[in-house]
């Protein structure tokens, strides 16, 4: 594992995992910005946030060095289609989450344009040169907010700090996670979570005690639909499990709380629906015999994968007017 890319990037990326979340969000703010990104925020931090699962997801260091290659080598259309393809995945290994995700993703039924296209490009380029992908496994960034930290510098950018969300330093949340000591099997509830960086404070605590926090029920909740989104992201990241509702509405009211529940039902059965469509759809397209067609994304990934390298030119013809046959017969040998 240590011969590989992501390896060899993770020796190079800062060991302290705040310096590294900082140096990635600046990255992607200005790649953002300076390639006229627009106001559309969610959109570069949607990028981040499924780079962020890729890594988490990946089933070893060698497939995750080779998707990350192939995405550094994609041209914007081709890697603004690798971001749509990855926001499928996750929607099929976490339809819980997809209404509040929806978010990040809804960009992709716009049909970005190619400035967009562009700066979702550079964002990707930024994140990756950073080393995004070198924090991986459930390890990476399970154990810290790095979107939260992404949300922060881009609600500021630009001197906008009238609308920027301050989230909890994570010291004060691992103190606070620490302090409530939650145990297995607990309800944990957070009306006002913005990303959700108090329940990283709580998992913590509970590991540092042996305790699984996969065991207890989460159930966070902002008004900002962006700050639910990422939360919603970040509930997977850190490994909280399955018994996670995150909602976006009014904290003040428990409202919220009924909705989640029966968005989450309603997006897990779609997703079991759309799961049957396609199993029956592969047992036809089997029984007779069809080739799959490429996709558009495959179409660029074979255009962006390396050309084999010529063959070497064949050693020159000896010139006949010096060439002396006789020594070379005489050596035991002609060629
Ligand atoms: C200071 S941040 C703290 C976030 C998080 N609890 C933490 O400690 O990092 C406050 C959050 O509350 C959210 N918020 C404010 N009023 C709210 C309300 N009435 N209902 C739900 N969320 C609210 C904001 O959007 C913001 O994300």
């Amino acid at each position: 594992m240590t011969t590989t890319t992501v390896a060899r990037r993770a020796n190079a990326v800062p060991a302290d995992p705040r310096e590294h979340a900082r140096a990635i969000a600046e990255a992607v703010d200005e790649a953002w910005h300076s390639r006229y990104g627009g106001s559309r925020i969610e959109v570069p931090m949607s990028v981040v946030a499924v780079l962020a699962v890729l890594a988490r997801e990946a089933p070893d260091a060698d497939q995750l060095d080779r998707v990350g290659e192939m995405a550094e080598r994609l041209d914007h259309e081709g890697f603004a289609l690798l971001i749509q393809r990855l926001w499928c995945e996750f929607a099929a290994l976490r339809p819980d989450l997809n209404p509040r995700t929806k978010h990040l993703w809804s960009w992709i039924d716009d049909e970005p344009d190619e400035t967009t296209q562009r700066a979702i490009h550079a964002v990707g380029q930024a994140a990756l040169r950073r080393g995004l992908l070198g924090r991986f496994g459930p390890d990476g960034w399970g154990d810290y907010d790095l979107l939260g930290t992404l949300l922060q510098q881009m609600k500021s950018h630009g001197g906008r700090k009238g609308i920027g969300q301050f989230l909890t330093p994570v010291d004060v949340t691992e103190l606070l996670g620490r302090m409530a000591a939650p145990k297995e099997g607990d309800r944990i509830l957070e009306p006002c979570a913005g990303t959700g960086t108090m329940f990283l404070g709580a998992a913590r605590a509970m590991r540092e005690n042996g305790l699984d926090p996969t065991t207890c029920e989460w159930w966070a909740n902002d008004l900002d639909p962006l700050a639910a989104a990422l939360c919603a992201v970040n509930v997977h990241l850190w490994g909280l499990g399955w018994r996670v509702v995150v909602g976006c509405g009014d904290g003040l009211l428990d409202a919220w709380m009924h909705e989640a529940l029966e968005h989450r039902q309603i997006a897990i059965d779609e997703m079991r629906r759309a799961w049957q469509l396609a199993m029956q759809i592969r047992a036809v397209r089997n029984v007779l015999d069809l080739p799959t067609p490429e996709s558009p994304l495959e179409r660029h990934m074979r255009k962006a994968r390396p050309k084999p390298l010529p063959p070497p030119p064949p050693p020159p013809a000896p010139d006949s007017s010096t060439f002396d046959a006789e020594a070379v017969f005489r050596q035991g040998r002609l060629f």
